[in-house]
Formats: structure tokens, C-alpha cells, sequence
């Protein structure tokens, strides 16, 4: 018999553990930012080996405040993929900037950093490098240019460059706790530097409030609430990643006959998408599996030169009409996984008759 329960493309893990810190921040009486808050940003600070953190109310405001934390405004260009979700570029466009789009490796979705070095001119102020899908970027080659690196990590909490984790190479690191990222909070966001000064920075802009001098500030802090569900999350994130990379595991070994290119083994990934090259119509695919009641997804909606109406971006055009991303999280129970894997073979087997 047809199973009509849909498995969404994310969905966030959550148990007691979470219900009990969200009632304890309740009864608490402390909802704003305050000592939830606080060692939210020491525990992922402490992940990292760096001092603690600065959170804030998304991944979006968190990438604004490192760009004004680096001195970008009004002039300068910052350099960033065009194969990733339209974040970076709003932040980019918050501070003034002008973005520069660089092409992607259509395998991987990462920054190509020879299309990087082409786009690289006098006014270049700073890079966002986005370590997409959980897959780190070639950060090393990036870093080499000298100019000072913004790590999106939004995608990529927990991946690894050789034995360095992602987000303790750069300048200054970002990451997301939306709600279908690896780790969430609902909407949420982190800023990590070795910088003590960049921190401070980011510090004084987050809120506006007792003040002795005004300058232009904002409001983007995380609630207390948040960061006790984040805490939370935080404890269970070498689980959730085990979770993850087993379950890549078993979608590699049932997929493999498939004619399919599957995501890179690459050491030191994480698998927050679950990323397949395909052949056929993306589009089509994904309203098959619906059909299936499976949710999959391209894992960029729409690449970022798309928007801007913008020519010369081959990779992540090659990289935008072949990925289609299948559902991987944790909370996915195995029956789940066994229809996943049995709608994408069918689906083949369909369309090669
Ligand atoms: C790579 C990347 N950067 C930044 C963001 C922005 O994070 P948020 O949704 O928390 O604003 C996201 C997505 O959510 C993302 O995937």
C-alpha cells in the first residue's frame, strides 16, 4: 500500500532534552539575551579551541556584522560564490559593498579559486568562502591571496580541513542555527575570530542599549530561549554527525548502481545535503519523488548571478542544473530511509525503460 506520510527534505532532531531546557529558560523568568546566551557562545567557542563566541539572531545578521567587523562600506567589493543562497549577498548589499560573484567547481559547489583570481581588482576588500554542503572549501589556495576571509560556515558546523576545524582558519567565521541546519535554534547565528579586536567589534554593533556614545547599531541578538535549545544541540552534535555520515553510508551503498554521480568522500566533510549529479531534468525528478511523497530539493533555489541577471558562470550553472538534493538528517527514522532509497531506484528504473 502507498505511504502518504511526506518526508520533508529537513527536518530538525529534537527531544526532552530540548523541552526541558526550554522549560527551565521558561521558568527561568530570563528570556532575553542573558547566561543562556553567554554559554552558548563559550560551548561553541570552547568546540573550536577559540575564546567564546558572539551570537546573534541569524546567520544573515552574523555575516553583516563581519563585514562591518573588517571595515567593508560603501566602494568596496566583496568577492563571494555565485552558487549558494541569496544570504551572503544581502549581507553584502547591507554594507554598502558592491558583491563580485565568482564561479563554483561544478563537482563540488565550492569557490573556484582560479575564477576567484580573475575577478580580484584593486578594490577587493574581502572573501566570503561558503564551505557548501557540509564540504570544506579549498580554503588553503583562498587564504594564500592575502586578503582577509569571512568563512561561511552555515553549512559545514563540525567539517574539518586537514585537522583543523572549519571556522578557526579565516578572519572571522559565521554560522546558521536555522531551522534545517546540522545544529538549530529555530533562526539563529554565531560569529568565531581568532581576533579579540574583530570580537569586540562585533560585540559593540550586536545592540544598542546603556550606551555612553551613540553610533549606529543594531538589534541582532539571539533570545536566551534559543540559546538553550542551542545549547542543547550543541551536546548531541558528534552524534548528530555520526547520525549524518551513516546514513550517506547507506544511501552510497544503495545508490552506486545508479547512474548517478554521488557526493565526494572527501575527509573531513560533513553531510549537512545529501548532493547527487544527475543527468535527467532536476525539476522533473524532484515532482516524480513528490509524487512518491519525498521531498527533494535543488540545494541552491537559484544561483546568485541568476538574480543579478549575470552571464560567465558556467560551473555553477553545470553545478545548478545537475544537483538534486535528497533528504538527510538524523531524526529520518529507517523505514524512511528505505523509501527514500526504493522511490530514487524506481525512479531510475523508469526512466531507463
Ligand atoms: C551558506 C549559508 N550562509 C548563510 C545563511 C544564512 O543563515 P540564516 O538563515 O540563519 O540567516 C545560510 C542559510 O540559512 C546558508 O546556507
Amino acid at each position: 500500500m502507498e505511504n502518504k506520510t511526506i518526508i520533508p527534505h529537513s527536518r530538525p532532531s529534537l527531544d526532552d532534552k530540548e523541552i526541558c531546557a526550554l522549560q527551565n529558560v521558561i521558568t527561568s523568568g530570563q528570556l532575553a539575551q542573558g547566561p543562556q546566551v553567554q554559554a552558548f557562545e563559550e560551548e561553541l567557542g570552547l568546540y573550536h579551541g577559540l575564546s567564546p563566541g558572539v551570537a546573534t539572531s541569524s546567520g544573515t545578521a552574523a555575516l553583516h556584522l563581519a563585514l562591518l567587523s573588517l571595515g567593508v562600506g560603501p566602494g568596496d567589493e566583496v568577492l563571494l560564490p555565485s552558487y549558494v543562497c541569496s544570504a551572503p549577498l544581502h549581507a553584502v548589499y547591507h554594507s554598502g559593498a558592491n558583491p563580485v560573484l565568482v564561479d563554483v567547481d561544478p563537482t563540488t559547489g565550492n569557490m573556484d579559486p582560479d575564477d576567484l583570481k580573475k575577478r580580484l581588482t584593486p578594490r577587493s576588500k574581502v572573501i566570503i568562502v561558503v564551505h557548501i554542503f557540509g564540504l570544506p572549501a579549498n580554503l588553503h589556495e583562498i587564504l594564500g591571496l592575502g586578503l582577509p576571509v569571512i568563512e561561511d560556515c552555515a553549512q559545514a558546523l563540525g567539517a574539518k580541513l586537514g585537522n583543523e576545524k572549519v571556522g578557526t582558519l579565516g578572519n572571522v567565521a559565521i554560522y546558521s542555527f536555522y531551522g534545517t541546519k546540522i545544529i538549530t535554534t529555530g533562526e539563529g547565528g554565531m560569529l568565531l575570530s581568532h581576533d579579540a579586536a574583530i570580537l569586540e567589534k562585533i560585540r559593540d554593533l550586536r545592540d544598542y542599549d546603556k550606551r555612553d556614545s551613540f553610533a549606529v547599531r543594531f538589534n541582532y541578538k539571539m533570545t536566551d530561549i534559543q540559546a538553550a535549545v542551542g545549547r542543547s544541540q550543541l551536546e548531541k552534535l558528534e552524534k548528530f554527525l555520526n547520525h549524518r555520515e551513516k546514513l550517506a553510508r547507506a544511501y552510497g551503498e544503495n545508490f552506486a548502481p545508479l547512474p548517478c554521480i554521488l557526493p565526494s568522500s572527501y575527509p573531513g566533510r560533513i553531510y549537512y545535503r545529501y548532493v547527487i549529479s544527475v543527468e535527467q531534468n532536476v525539476s522533473n525528478l524532484i515532482q516524480k519523488l513528490a509524487r512518491e511523497n519525498v521531498q527533494a530539493a535543488r540545494p541552491v533555489y537559484r544561483p546568485l548571478h541568476r538574480h543579478l541577471n549575470l552571464e560567465g558562470y558556467p560551473g555553477a550553472e553545470v553545478a545548478w542544473n545537475s544537483h538534486f538534493s535528497l533528504p538527510i538528517y538524523p531524526s529520518l527514522a529507517p523505514e524512511e530511509v528505505q523509501r527514500i532509497c526504493q522511490a530514487l531506484r524506481r525512479l531510475f528504473d523508469n526512466d531507463s525503460q
